[in-house]
């Protein structure tokens, strides 16, 4: 198989980048190792900022978005038993942010790539990137039992944390940052309509508790666990106890119960993969980068990488220019660090530390006090939230 570009992987970046180039009449093939059905219910984000809602809608991915996506002006801080609100139009001048499940947008954009796009297949395990230093790098792949290969003009690894094409780049060319914090999040799906109507981010007695939801009627709720934890270990009632626990407020507020639908425990990981371009080989996405879950920013992070790609892809093949397209790494590394140090500022000061002391948590409380106290230190948390500008 010949093609433009090669896409490894379609989960939200791999597919808008593909939504992206069609619009700009370049061509382009998706292999994707899962079935359909099992990347479209795979439970992840659901926060998205104003740019990644922009690009879906740019995409052509905004009409059930636009009609479904849940509109926020602020979150909720709690702690020591009290509520503090978070507005972001009056610290941001106007930014808000849609509450939107990764789930419908993989539903979307896969139908409008079956339905007029480039090829998307589905089981087609890509094995390796080879030749990406050359002018025709190709992706070796099987696909129904048979072992294929796809030549392009360039390739973008949008494979995800787990994928193949990170291993395209030469040793001596990568440098991996990492850090793993020391606890996970325990995530729920739950058919009750949320207990708020913005969301809640806790630092309770146990630790932390994200209160998040995906549509009037079914809630998305997150619990700090121990790393190594298993779902078996909660069971629903020790689950509602435990949120119930670390939302609480002397205020009147009471958190709805009703039956979990979806479970599911994450290891919290940042990880910085540079550069993100080898030769004609790209990387976008987890694929390149992933941050600690704390303030949403993987999936938009995702779309802002393959917003920069396909602009500098269209830029070549109209002008021919390669600025764009060469500007690539730099670029997204510059946003990808911003937003690894907001994960790592709200995961440090909302978590519990399994081995921090009273002073570890005296610091943590003066840090959320200053964000409620200070409106400079609040219109930063928001600026950072919403989602720093995008430079090009
Ligand atoms: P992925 O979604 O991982 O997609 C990669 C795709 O590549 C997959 O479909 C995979 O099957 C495929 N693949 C892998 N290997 C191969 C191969 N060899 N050949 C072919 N295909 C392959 N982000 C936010 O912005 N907001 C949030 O609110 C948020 N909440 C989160 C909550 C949780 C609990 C978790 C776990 C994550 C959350 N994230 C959030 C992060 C977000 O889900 C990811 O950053 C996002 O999925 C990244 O998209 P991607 O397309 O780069 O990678
Ligand atoms: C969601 C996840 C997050 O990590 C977050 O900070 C906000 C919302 C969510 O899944 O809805």
């Amino acid at each position: 198989m010949r093609t433009t570009v090669g896409i490894i992987g379609g989960g939200p970046a791999g597919l808008l980048l593909a939504r992206l180039l069609h619009r700009t009449g370049i061509d382009c093939v998706v292999l994707e190792s899962r079935t359909r059905s099992y990347v479209e219910r795979r439970q992840r984000a659901g926060m998205l900022e104003q740019g990644t809602v922009d690009a879906l809608r740019e995409s052509g991915a905004g009409a059930r978005l636009g009609a479904e996506g849940l509109v926020h002006h602020g979150i909720e801080l709690r702690f020591e038993r009290e509520r503090h609100r978070v507005d972001f139009p009056s610290l941001t001048g106007g930014r808000k942010v849609t509450i939107y499940a990764q789930t419908e947008i993989v539903k979307d954009l896969v139908a409008l790539q079956l339905a007029d796009g480039p090829p998307l297949l589905f089981g087609a395990r890509a094995l390796a990137v080879e030749k990406a230093e050359s002018e025709a790098p190709v992706v070796r792949f099987v696909h129904e039992g048979r072992e294929l290969t796809l030549t392009c003009d360039y390739v973008v690894g949008c494979d995800g944390s787990h994928g193949i094409a990170r291993d395209a780049f030469p040793a001596d060319v990568s440098r991996t940052y990492a850090h793993d914090y020391p606890y996970s999040w325990l995530g729920v799906l739950a058919e009750v309509p949320p207990s708020c109507e913005e969301l809640v981010y806790a630092r309770g007695p146990g630790g932390f508790a994200l209160h998040s939801m995906r549509s009037p009627s079914v809630s998305r709720l997150y619990l700090q666990v121990p790393n190594g934890t298993v779902g078996d270990d909660w069971p629903d009632d020790r689950i509602w106890d435990e949120l119930a626990a670390r939302f609480a407020i002397d205020s009147d507020w009471r958190l709805e119960r009703g039956p979990i639908t979806a479970k599911g425990v994450t290891p919290m990981r940042s990880l910085v993969h540079e550069p993100m371009r080898y030769g004609r080989l790209f990387l976008a996405g987890d694929a390149a980068h992933i941050v600690p879950p704390t303030g949403a920013k993987g999936l938009n992070l995702a779309v802002s990488d393959v917003r920069v790609l396909a602009r500098g892809l269209a830029e070549l093949y109209r002008t021919g220019s390669p600025e764009l397209l060469d500007a690539y790494s730099d670029l997204c590394l510059d946003r990808v660090w911003q937003a690894t140090r907001f994960s790592y500022d709200m995961t440090t000061m909302l978590h519990a530390q399994p081995d921090g002391d009273a002073f570890d948590h005296q610091v943590q409380l003066a840090r959320l006090r200053r964000i409620t106290a200070s409106r400079s230190a609040a219109a930063e948390l928001a600026a950072n939230y919403t989602g720093l500008p995008l430079t090009v």
